[in-house]
């Protein structure tokens, strides 16, 4: 049996109807990002706050010693940290629990990422820009925060920790900080591990 050939036409009407549903298909997407970026406010994560990455660590927010978590007048929390490669700084951050806190972040070097395991924060990090992520953690426990961004060959050995306490025993120093080293008063003081040898 020899298949005839499909009508001119009959390809033509086809081809049309199919240019008119893809036509409808990119109108329904543009119509959905123009309305939801005018009307709702609601845009992709985007960093619009700049910052000179040549000079982070000699004047300004990101100096070193202002990174870290500080407690805030209002009793919420901020936490500064630098990307870079190959390591975040500080590389270990304690926050309190059932409290505001905003991580502000940002790059010397090349894009980073940044992911809190087991929680809502997962931005990039830019160098030239501060990004800013506010979250509030529900429980107290450790989350693993790595660099989810290749940065180059280091890149798997980028990541740092996030510590959740009980806000009673997150207790800010004279300068309203804590970090990892100075640590909240644990209830349970923590007995040192003995190594007889
Ligand atoms: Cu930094 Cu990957």
């Amino acid at each position: 049996m020899v298949e005839r050939p499909m009508d001119e036409r009959a390809i033509l009407r086809t081809e049309l109807r199919w240019v008119i549903v893809v036509a409808i298909a990119v109108l329904i997407i543009v119509g959905s990002i123009v309305i939801s970026s005018a009307a709702v406010v609601l845009h992709p994560p985007s960093s619009v706050e700049r910052i000179d990455p040549t000079t982070l660590h000699v004047s300004g927010e990101f100096v070193e010693d202002n990174l870290g978590a500080v407690q805030n007048r209002d009793g919420s929390v901020t936490v500064r940290l630098v990307a870079t490669q190959f390591a975040f700084v500080p590389n270990c951050i304690v926050v309190p629990a059932d409290r505001p806190v905003t991580f502000r972040i940002t790059s010397p070097d090349v894009i980073h990422g940044l992911l809190i395991v087991g929680t809502n924060v997962n931005t990039m990090v830019m160098p030239g820009y501060v990004s800013e992520v506010r979250t509030t953690f529900p429980r107290t426990g450790e989350h693993l925060m790595p660099c989810h961004e290749f940065c180059g060959l280091g890149h798997s050995e980028m990541w740092s920790r996030v510590r959740v306490v009980e806000p009673a025993a997150w207790q800010p120093d004279e300068n309203g900080r804590v970090s990892c080293e100075t640590p909240a008063r644990s209830p349970v003081e923590e007995a040192p591990e003995e190594t007889p040898q």
